[in-house]
């Protein structure tokens, strides 16, 4: 899912399950929840303990309210801006409902701040994550150098469960998901 690959409002997953390492009650596709275990278990052993889910399924309704809190939150900081201009900064940062792998139940955040930010890329806990996700099937979904291909800014939080097959593929040609499915098709 992305800006022009959109998913319908009416979507919701099959078999969504409680996430274990979570902040508050949050919900993944259960095979996602399960690698998403099993790379707990790895990051804890490593030391890694304040680590946490923030985010996980988002339905439709809730990405829209979201997306339009953050919209509120931009026109009163930028006062200046047209609501156009309000709106595009927005949507680099934040799917419009319908664009977001949060609703397929197959993307998650984490980290260890107070609130998602691009400072968890400075943090251990990150690199480690960053070495060793694909090995659970896990991509950094909108990497620092991918800002072009994805529309999104970096996003060190951001994780999207595509198996550990495609994991380990995308790695080794440096792909983001964008152009691997592009590959994909060739
Ligand atoms: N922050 C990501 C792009 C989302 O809203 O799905
Ligand atoms: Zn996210």
């Amino acid at each position: 899912i992305n800006k022009s690959n959109t998913i319908d409002e009416s979507y919701t997953p099959e078999r969504l399950v409680k996430v274990k390492d979570a902040r508050k009650d949050i919900e993944l596709s259960k095979t996602a929840e399960m690698a998403l275990e099993a790379m707990f278990i790895e990051l804890r052993a490593a030391g890694f303990g304040d680590v946490s889910v923030t985010s996980g399924y988002r339905s439709y309704s809730y990405q829209e309210s979201l997306f339009n809190s953050y919209i509120s939150r931009d026109k009163a900081r930028y006062p200046d801006w047209t609501d156009e201009q309000v709106k595009n900064h927005v949507l680099t940062y934040s799917a419009f409902p319908g664009t977001s792998e949060h609703q397929t139940g197959l993307g998650c955040d984490m980290h260890n701040l107070g609130a998602a930010d691009v400072a968890f890329a400075k943090k251990e806990a990150y690199k480690w994550l960053e070495e060793n996700c694909w090995k659970f099937g896990f991509i950094i979904r909108f990497p620092e150098d991918k800002v072009d291909v994805t529309g999104y800014s970096f996003e060190p939080w951001h994780y999207r469960f595509v198996g550990r097959y495609h994991a380990n593929a995308m790695r080794q040609r440096g792909m983001c998901l964008e152009e691997y499915v592009e590959y994909l098709k060739k």
